[in-house]
């Protein structure tokens, strides 16, 4: 296992909980949104209204298969990036990947005091949560493991991942079977 891939849709804590657990791992911190936006030198709002959603996916795979040949690192991708096939088999080449995921209510709740998502900027945000949760569930069910965030402290969220990231390593640790 070389890094830690924090999968799931909007709101479900990737950031907060990435950041957290670089820390107690002595792990660097990567967002894949935030390297978007760096090579792009614009907002991720402003890559979807004026470039659309095709272009900043394209870049965001570029960015996906950039980091995934790193190490060491914590890397919290956008809600989207599992959508192509290609980002998640690049995620896994690169380490454990996990889904965190939470309600529906939860996730408006967490949301809807913020502006930077576009896709969350629309009428009805609340379904728009719905349609995209329930076309995206098939794509979140790739990942390694699931947490649910909901009703859980970013400190519960932690100790879990970590529980996983240290299984993985005694996996590695353990002598090739002799059967
Ligand atoms: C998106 C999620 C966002 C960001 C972009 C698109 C998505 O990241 O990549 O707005 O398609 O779900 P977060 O999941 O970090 O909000």
């Amino acid at each position: 296992m070389r890094n830690i891939v924090l999968i799931g849709f909007m709101g479900t804590g990737k950031t907060t909980i990435a950041i957290e657990l670089s820390h107690r791992l002595g792990m660097k911190y990567v967002s894949i949104d935030d390297l978007i936006e760096k090579r792009e030198n614009r907002t991720i709002n402003e890559i979807f209204t004026k470039s659309g959603e095709e272009y900043f996916r394209n870049i965001e795979s570029a960015v996906i298969r950039d980091v995934a040949c790193m190490d060491n690192l914590v890397i919290d991708t956008g809600g989207g990036a599992v959508l192509r096939d290609e980002n998640v088999a690049y995620m896994k080449s690169s380490g454990v990947v996990i889904c965190l995921t939470a309600g529906e209510d939860v996730i408006m709740e967490r949301t809807k005091k913020y502006k930077h998502r576009p896709l969350l900027n629309v009428e009805d945000p609340k379904r728009k949560i719905r349609d995209l949760f329930a076309k995206r569930s098939p794509y979140y069910a790739k990942a390694d493991y699931t947490i649910d965030t909901g009703e859980l402290t970013v400190r519960q969220v932690i100790d879990k991942i970590v529980g996983i990231a240290e299984s993985k390593l005694k996996q590695k640790e353990r002598p090739p079977d002799e059967s």
